[in-house]
């Protein structure tokens, strides 16, 4: 691996004190919440170290997140961003509660696309929205696309007045093309709700695909738009509580400059997520070839020794959403990979009634490790009659 990256050794790891290396007993090889297990980019352990040795630990302040912010979106997205329609947010789902809360009415829907990042359910919930479900549809192959009949149908449910939409998607990794979203874009005018746009894994978009923001597309609904992004996954910092929000419209930068008390970033957050958007993108691009490369080693490991499971590797991001129907282990796979083989990944059922039989793996981290999931996944399964 890039020496940027480090090696992913099993025992420092595990002196982490993250959720991810103490949610289970130590035998577990954690591979379920969305945190990597790369050393940080250096730009922004030293961003942080500076903060410290200043003692700037107090409230934030947006700084230069605006400027940074559309710096990357520019050179790397595609997409011209206003630095002044950036607003700091403690982290990507606050801010999209926070907004749906100010700008939906008490009771009314949001439709989401499962199987979809579980907290899309749970977090709605919270603020007394209801969910509406267009599920993505899944062809023979096993490949998720948005069903834009589905959605039509959804959004014209009773009460419905907003969709989350997740682009690139968790748990499935696709990264939606810009026919798509005008599809997307024509439905919601029709149905004339707003748009949520998790982008949050777009910087970590692989080779062959391209991410393309909503509020990048030539189309009267980026005026009903949010996007909700952050340094969070792609630099591996979601500790440090601080996303973005990009209003699409003066009336939600409005909203969001009056809510900001209640999305108070963190400030040290803040400054690393700007040295993550200037100049992190050396670790970014050394990170993106070794997602490459992950993605390939899983597919040969699971021919290799878990040939029952269905995979289609991601277009963008660290999360692999495996089918693990075939294999015999019922409904919630993940509980029996976790007595079995100690291992712990995210559980299918989680992302929603169609996440039924799958697991979600966090290929975050060294070929390796992701080779001792697998072990442990394989040494999980059941052996047949006649099998040794
Ligand atoms: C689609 C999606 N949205 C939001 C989050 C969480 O982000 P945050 O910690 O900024 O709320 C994640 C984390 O994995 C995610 O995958």
């Amino acid at each position: 691996m890039d020496a940027m990256l480090g090696n992913c050794s099993l025992d420092r790891l595990r002196k982490r004190q993250s959720f991810k290396w103490r949610a289970y007993p130590p035998d577990v090889l954690p591979s379920f919440v969305a945190e990597m297990d790369f050393d940080l980019a250096e730009p922004v352990a030293e961003a942080v170290r500076a903060a410290l040795a200043l003692g700037d630990t107090g409230y934030p302040h947006r700084g230069q997140l605006g400027e940074a912010f559309a710096a990357f979106a520019a050179k790397r997205l595609r997409w011209q961003v206003d630095p002044d329609a950036v607003f700091s947010i403690p982290d990507v789902m606050t801010g999209i509660a926070e907004m749906a809360q100010a700008l939906t009415p008490p009771g009314s829907a949001i439709v989401i696309n499962p199987p979809v990042y579980p907290p899309f359910f749970f977090r709605l919930g919270f603020t007394g929205r209801r969910i509406v479900e267009a599920p993505l549809r899944r062809d023979e192959g096993g490949r998720y696309d948005l069903d834009p009949e589905a959605l039509d149908r959804a959004l014209a449910a009773d009460g419905v007045s907003a969709y989350l939409l997740c682009s690139p998607h968790n748990p499935t990794g696709r990264v939606w093309s810009r026919e798509q979203l005008m599809t997307v874009a024509n439905i919601c005018q029709r149905r004339g709700v707003i748009l949520l746009a998790d982008e949050i894994h777009a910087p970590l978009v692989l080779p062959g695909a391209q991410h393309v923001s909503v509020l990048s597309l030539d189309h009267d609904m980026t005026q009903r738009s949010i996007v909700f992004t952050s340094a969070s996954k792609g630099w591996n910092i979601a500790g440090l509580k601080c996303g973005v929000a990009v209003a699409g419209a003066p009336e939600y930068a409005r909203v969001l400059t009056e809510r900001v008390e209640a999305l108070l970033a963190g400030n040290i957050g803040v400054l690393a997520n700007v040295a993550a958007f200037t100049d992190g993108l050396p670790w970014l691009d050394a990170l993106i070839g070794q997602l490459d490369r992950n993605r390939g080693v899983l597919a040969d490991l699971l021919a290799e020794r878990l040939a029952g499971v269905g995979y289609v590797p991601p277009e963008a991001s660290f999360l692999a959403w495996l089918d693990c129907r075939a294999l015999g282990l019922g409904a919630n796979p993940a509980a029996e990979f976790l007595a079995r083989g100690r291992v712990a990944l995210g559980q299918g059922p989680d992302f929603g009634t169609q996440g039924t039989g799958f697991v979600r793996l966090n290929m975050g981290t060294s070929p390796e490790l992701i080779g001792a999931a697998v072990d442990r996944m394989a040494a999980s399964v059941p052996a047949r009659p006649g099998e040794q």
